[in-house]
């Protein structure tokens, strides 16, 4: 017999099972908690509550561990491509060379985007945040691809299956938001739109789509790329976050992939998530313009009466360390240096982690440092403006949010449905 769980309620006792991960955590199985007992569960922000089972990642937010399908992150930074990790994550196993020169041609044959859509794209004002706008062009990529048979015979497959539907979108939209994100930075660049160089691997030509200047030859930079490489593979999952979660909840209600997935874009968009790596930004400009003085900004992110927060700290399950802050601070130096540049920003980001983590308040809530904190730094290294930063990290997202879908698509789990206690006026009628 598993383990069980016993709730007390009105003079009787209800038995529910535990059900145990294969790292040991553990969950009282409640799927019949309203049926036997009438009562639902209350929790706000879903903070002890699990939606799913899922073999994706692993993170351990007591220790800062965090795994892709049981692979370090860090690990797979030092050792593996970012598409190579997208794979890992959206098939269950690191690809084979075979495997991986074969999504890697299917992703350079769908590394177009249609000129209708590229006509909406131009229709956005030069204001607009890079994220409404690929939130809007993300849904709009059914309209101009609808999944027909004719396209699904791509490469071996033969007739069409919900798996060469599932195939052909994700390869649509490995290949297609990088080119979409591109244009969002090179508009705000002011230079021409451009498409893939299809003799580059796939975060080099990342690389290549943002940075190429027209008419001058286009020379990679290592150190660009590399540190592309480890960003978006720190962002390519971290199981149930809000944007994730949405993802799958807009999912389960036989929403296809890209409207999913433009839903996901504008949960990350918020400031508490993926935005807060460009409000980390804006935080230390205006402390830097505000005369550099930390002390202030500790003592206005403690004070309960002001709603300043340290914007870059704290996380909803890390509580000791990100493992992800503690390579991206350690990449923020090495590109800096290797660069050459010297960002009086880094500096202060690093005053505030120190003074913060030897200040009480800090230590008691146990805030640490995030995933965002030093993040931002590097893409300000690297020449994107910081309206991008959260672009950067939905581009990383892609693989994590498609695996994610994927899951939820193929475990049939039913239409996520969450219910409320009612505190609202009791029946009345119009007088
Ligand atoms: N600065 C100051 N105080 C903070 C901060 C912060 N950054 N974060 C949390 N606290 C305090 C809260 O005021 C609260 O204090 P209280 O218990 O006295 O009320 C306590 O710590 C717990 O914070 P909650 O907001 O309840 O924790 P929650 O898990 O709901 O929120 C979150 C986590 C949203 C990340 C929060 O820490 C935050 O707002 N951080 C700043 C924004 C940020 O960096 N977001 C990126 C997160 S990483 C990501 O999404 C990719």
């Amino acid at each position: 017999m598993g383990k069980s769980a016993k709730i007390e309620f009105d003079g009787k006792s209800y038995t529910f099972p535990v059900i145990t991960g294969s790292e040991n955590e553990e969950a009282i199985d409640i799927n019949q908690l309203r049926s036997e007992t009438g009562l639902i569960t209350y929790d706000p922000g879903y903070k002890n509550t699990g939606h799913c089972i899922s073999e994706i990642t692993y993170l351990d937010g007591e220790n800062g561990v965090l795994r892709y399908r049981g692979y370090s992150v860090d690990e797979l930074c030092q050792k593996k491509s970012f598409l190579e990790v997208a794979y890992l994550l959206i098939y269950g196993d690191l690809p084979t060379n075979l495997e991986i020169q074969k999504l890697q041609e299917d992703i350079r044959e769908e590394a177009l985007v249609d000129e209708d859509l590229k006509q909406i794209f131009k229709s956005f004002p030069k204001s607009a945040h890079p994220m409404g706008v690929l939130s809007s062009l993300t849904s709009a990529l059914i309209a101009f691809n609808p999944l027909n048979e004719t396209k699904i015979s791509l490469k071996d497959s033969a007739g069409t299956t919900e798996k060469d539907k599932m195939y052909l979108s994700t390869i649509r939209l490995l290949a297609k938001f990088p080119i979409m994100s591109s244009w969002t930075l090179r508009k705000i660049k002011g230079l021409p739109l451009n498409y893939s160089n299809n003799n580059l691997e796939y975060t080099e030509n990342i690389a290549y789509m943002m940075f190429a200047k027209p008419n001058q030859d286009y020379k990679q930079n290592d150190i660009i790329v590399n540190a592309l490489n480890t960003l978006l593979i720190l962002h390519a999952d971290h199981e149930q976050n809000c944007s994730t979660s949405t993802v799958r909840i807009v999912g389960s209600s036989y929403a296809g992939l890209y409207a999913s997935i433009s839903a996901g874009i504008s949960a990350l968009w918020g400031r508490l998530h993926g935005g807060a790596n460009q409000a980390v930004i804006e935080m230390l400009e205006l402390i830097k313009n505000d005369g550099s003085d930390i002390d202030k900004y500790i003592n206005k992110a403690k004070d309960k009466s002001d709603p300043f927060r340290l914007m870059g700290f704290g996380h909803r399950v890390y509580k000791n360390f990100d493992p992800r802050a503690k390579i991206i601070k350690k990449a923020a130096d090495q590109v800096l240096n290797d660069l050459g540049i010297d960002d009086p920003i880094l500096e202060i980001a690093k005053s505030i982690e120190e003074k913060a983590l030897n200040d009480e308040y800090f230590i008691e809530k146990k805030l640490y440092p995030n995933v965002d904190f030093y993040s931002g730094i590097i893409y300000r290294a690297l020449g994107i403006p910081t309206e991008m930063f959260t672009v950067m990290f939905a581009l990383g997202r892609i693989p994590g949010w498609i695996a994610q879908w994927k899951e939820m698509r193929d475990s049939k789990n039913p239409i996520g449905r969450p219910r409320q206690i009612y505190n609202g006026p009791t029946h009345r009628s119009i007088s």
